[in-house]
């Protein structure tokens, strides 16, 4: 539809989720769950969409902002929030004030993340069809508590919305609900919310009772029955928001294993929103992907890792338990089993992280190992460097953070120390155990430990001196031993002769 303008609603508090966080900046599937309708409404309609925010405005707005949608949006304020008419009011203002009106509006809920591009394209398709006034999308749910139920009238038409809080007992029997996406003829929208009166239980303006006024007019009321309810979902409460992250990530997993991804185990897989994963590259259970996550093709992410923010190239592999964070790993690099990537490392081709070991804002250059038990932060380490069992980069000196600079071919002894700022030339070697506080010319070796001493014969001495000691402690033992037996025998004796005087002992006493 050309002419067309959207509105998204996200100005409500939610009191139903009892969070400090507003409910449309409640992520689902890492996603804020206002995006999912700001991204319906611009493929829709494009440059002309405006989003009424409200309660932590500022933040909703800036989260948009920072989604990466490209198109322009016209924010407006909604204060204070009277109700999802009011929120409408206030688009059509702003509208008017750019000088922008439309012949028809899409006006969505800002928090029902599962709703499906095709089904809003369908609902616009009814309503040009129908030329209706109002057309809304309904659906039937087994527990429509909380919901606006569709009343319609003996011959089927949609007669009226009545909201939840409103509604009689019978009304509230009603099992089709408003999903809470419409679409309205621009002439009748814009007049008749002025029509609107907040004369119900929450004392609100209600965009539902424009329903009601367009039939009570003999003006065309159309609405589709959304084919899985579960799309109509409004999320209002953590219970909800749980199934909805569910429902979204089953969607997610089944888009990427239809492009050629294999999921070993979808329902422990969680695959944020925004993350891209190459063909074939395989994720064992229990991997998750988050953020703006970028994974390349032949791939394989073995179980209980997380990886966010992070990009990997082709034929990377990720062991067991790995956290990786805000890194980048180049083709066939290899970290873990337990290897922890902290924001900016830069894991170059072919190059090797192990396990325990740790590395922030550092780059291993390409081929380049640290395979077991490290630390490497604030590092640049060049191409087919080893960097021995243990290695620790001292970066921080209690006040400031120092680089490590370690040039190509660097050979580093295991347990070495690097005292930073400092700078190992290429083709060095460290020798194993060295406390590294100046800087090492290339192709040197260099040694930081105290020098060895040997003392031939003193460990037999100390074993005999101490074997030597040990026996006359157990001399002593072996005396006060004796002691004791002959002292306790010599009562057993005693005792026995008085107990035979009166019979044989029940129990012989052992020696
Ligand atoms: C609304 C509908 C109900 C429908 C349900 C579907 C009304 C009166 N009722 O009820 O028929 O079944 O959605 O989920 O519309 N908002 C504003 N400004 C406000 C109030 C709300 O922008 O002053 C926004 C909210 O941020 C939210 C959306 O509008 O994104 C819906 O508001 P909410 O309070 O959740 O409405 P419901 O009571 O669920
Ligand atoms: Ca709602």
């Amino acid at each position: 539809m050309t002419d067309l303008g959207a509105v998204v609603m996200a100005a409500g508090l939610g009191k139903r989720m009892k969070s400090k966080l507003a409910k449309v900046l409640h992520p689902v599937a890492g996603r804020p769950m206002v995006l999912y309708a700001v991204d319906l409404a611009q493929q829709l309609a494009g440059d002309h969409v405006a989003v009424v925010v409200g309660y932590q405005g500022k933040e909703v707005r800036a989260a948009i902002e920072a989604s990466g949608l490209r198109r322009p949006i016209v924010f407006v304020e909604q204060e204070p929030q009277l109700g999802t008419g009011h929120a409408v009011q206030q688009a059509r203002e702003a509208f008017r004030r750019l000088g922008r009106t439309f012949s028809a509006y899409l006006i969505l809920n800002g928090d029902t993340p599962l709703l499906r591009l095709e089904t809003v394209r369908a609902l616009a398709n009814l309503h040009r069809d129908e030329r209706a006034a109002v057309t809304l999308l309904t659906a039937t749910v087994d527990d429509p508590v909380g919901y606006g139920r569709v009343v319609r009238a003996r011959d089927g038409r949609v007669h009226k919305i009545v909201e939840d809080r409103d509604a009689t007992a019978v009304e509230r029997a009603i099992r089709e609900i408003n999903v809470g996406t419409y679409l309205m003829d621009g002439p009748f929208l814009l007049e008749a919310l002025d029509r609107l009166e907040p004369r119900n239980a929450q004392g609100e303006y209600y965009l539902t009772d424009l329903v009601a006024l367009a039939v009570g007019r003999g003006l065309r009321v159309a609405a589709l029955p959304v084919g899985d309810p579960a799309e109509g979902m409004g999320i209002n409460t953590r219970e909800q928001l749980a199934a909805a992250e569910q429902a979204v990530r089953r969607r997610i997993c089944a888009r990427w294993m239809g492009e050629g991804v294999t999921i070993r185990d979808p329902a422990t897989t969680v695959i944020d929103a925004d993350v891209v994963i190459g063909r074939d590259t395989v994720l064992h259970p229990h991997v998750t992907l988050e953020g703006r996550t970028t994974i390349g093709e032949d791939c394989i992410i073995r179980s209980h890792t997380r990886i966010s923010d992070s990009v990997l190239g082709q034929r990377v592999v990720v062991q067991d338990s790995c956290v990786v964070r805000e890194a980048r790993l180049e083709d066939e690099a290899t970290i873990g089993p337990f290897a922890h990537l902290r924001p900016g490392t830069v894991v170059r081709r072919a190059a090797k992280v192990g396990n325990f070991v740790e590395l922030k804002k550092t780059e291993l250059g390409e081929g380049s190992k640290a395979n077991h038990l490290s630390y490497l932060g604030d590092a640049t380490i060049g191409k087919g460097v080893n960097i021995g069992a243990g290695t620790i980069t001292c970066n921080y000196d209690g006040w400031k953070k120092h680089e490590t600079v370690i040039g190509d071919d660097v050979f580093v002894g295991s347990d070495t120390q690097f005292v930073a700022p400092v700078t190992i030339g290429k083709g060095a070697v460290i020798a194993a155990g060295a406390t590294i506080t100046a800087d090492v010319p290339p192709d040197a070796l260099a040694i930081a430990r105290a020098p060895q001493v040997n003392r031939p014969g003193w460990a037999a001495r100390r074993r005999a001196l101490l074997a030597g000691a040990t026996r006359e402690v157990s001399n002593v033992q072996r005396e006060e031993k004796s002691d004791r037996v002959t002292r306790h025998a010599s009562r057993v004796t005693k005792k026995r002769s008085s107990v035979s005087a009166r019979g044989p002992a029940k129990k012989r006493t052992r020696a």
